[in-house]
């Protein structure tokens, strides 16, 4: 970075949470990473300060037209004690792409690397031991001009936050019941979907809410066009796996999120000799291949969760599971390659773990 950080230390530390108390967004770290963006100066004053409360004016622009992004990542305790990122150099590709989309403007990748690496070093000891234990990291972005024209706006303030997290799946990995929504899409092609923009998952909020009504876990969306392909979940990539071994993934068009768990386990089931197909998946073939037994399994893949067994689906046209409705060997085998690598217990043929701290 050009520009020195300003630290500036908490005064007063909170308390950690134990391992075992670890829930999911609910606890920050004691410090945040904070950059301003102005037209005219570029990226500017890079800082560290005590996490706390962002004060806006009532005009500003983020607040009338939503023009935010954000990523999401996790640092990992590595076995001999040090801090891991995984890909997060493809976070912060991301991160630059969501903002182009949103005619916000680009953050440097080495900043954003910077700003994470920056934050790790102040607030490491945040980072749990616990081996289902990691540092969520949520580094995020919103236009900060007052002004109520409808135009890209001409400030931004990036920030980085932290928050320890647990194991998703308390008590152990469980296959998830999905609801497919017939109602509600999540995006259009042309829109912003490949995009990790705030308003993406404000869409998507009241999808989640009638999959929560028939007690499903998660949302699954169909193409906004024709209403017939599978898109993505609400927070996930999916993939399906069949009988002759064969994974099959929705391409990337500009509906989904180019997830990057989706994009690792691409490269770990292609080494471990399976073949991977990107390609559309209609629900009427979903649900005729669970019924022939020809699909063996579903799974969803995301940073928070790793990989999810879909055991079950529910749709306004019926339910049916997938195989016993169980955790296939395939989904567990890809889980645990991924996660030996992210862990620092395997190699890492790839070159995807880097050390921070
Ligand atoms: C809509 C959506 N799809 C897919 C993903 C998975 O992306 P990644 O594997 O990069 O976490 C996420 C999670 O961030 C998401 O929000």
């Amino acid at each position: 970075m050009s520009e020195a950080i300003r630290i500036t230390r908490a005064t007063a530390k909170k308390p950690r949470p134990k391992d075992d108390e670890l829930g999911f967004g609910t606890v920050f770290t004691d410090h945040m990473f904070v950059t301003d963006f102005q037209e005219e100066k570029g990226w500017y004053d890079p800082r560290v300060e005590p996490y706390g409360p962002l004060s806006l004016d009532p005009a500003t622009a983020v607040l009338h037209y939503a023009q935010e992004i954000f990523e999401g990542l996790k640092a990992y305790r590595a076995p001999d004690g040090g801090v891991t990122l995984f890909r997060a150099d493809s976070n912060a590709r991301r991160f630059r792409d969501s903002a182009a989309r949103m005619a916000m403007a680009q953050l440097p990748e080495e900043l954003f690397l910077g700003s994470i690496r920056e934050l790790i070093k102040i607030d490491h000891e945040w980072v749990p031991t616990d081996p289902d234990g990691s540092l969520y990291l949520r580094p995020f972005m919103y236009a900060s001009e007052v002004f109520l024209g409808v135009k890209p706006s001409a400030e931004y303030l990036y920030v980085l936050i932290a928050s320890p997290v647990g194991s998703y799946f308390k008590g152990g990995l469980r296959p998830v019941t999905v609801w497919v929504a017939a109602d509600y899409t999540r995006a259009a092609p042309g829109g912003t979907g490949a995009a990790k923009c705030g308003g993406n998952y404000a869409a998507s909020l009241v999808a989640q809410a009638e999959a929560t009504e028939n007690e499903c876990d998660q949302v699954v969306f169909l193409d906004a066009v024709r209403r017939r392909f599978v898109d993505e979940l609400g927070g996930m990539n999916i993939f399906f796996v069949y009988d002759d071994g064969t994974l099959t993934t929705p391409p990337l068009t500009g509906t989904i999120l180019p997830g990057i768990t989706r994009d690792s386990v691409i490269t770990l089931a292609r080494a471990a000799g399976h073949k991977v197909k990107e390609r559309k998946v209609s629900f009427a073939d979903w649900r005729a291949d669970a019924a022939s037994g020809r699909l063996r399994e579903v799974f969803a893949c995301g940073t928070a969760a790793v990989l999810t067994p879909i055991g079950a689906v529910r749709s306004r046209a019926g339910d049916f599971t997938i195989a016993d409705g169980g955790i296939g060997e395939v989904t567990v085998a890809l889980r645990q390659s991924l996660l030996d690598i992210q862990r620092g217990r395997a190699d890492d043929p790839h070159g995807w773990v880097r050390r921070v701290v």
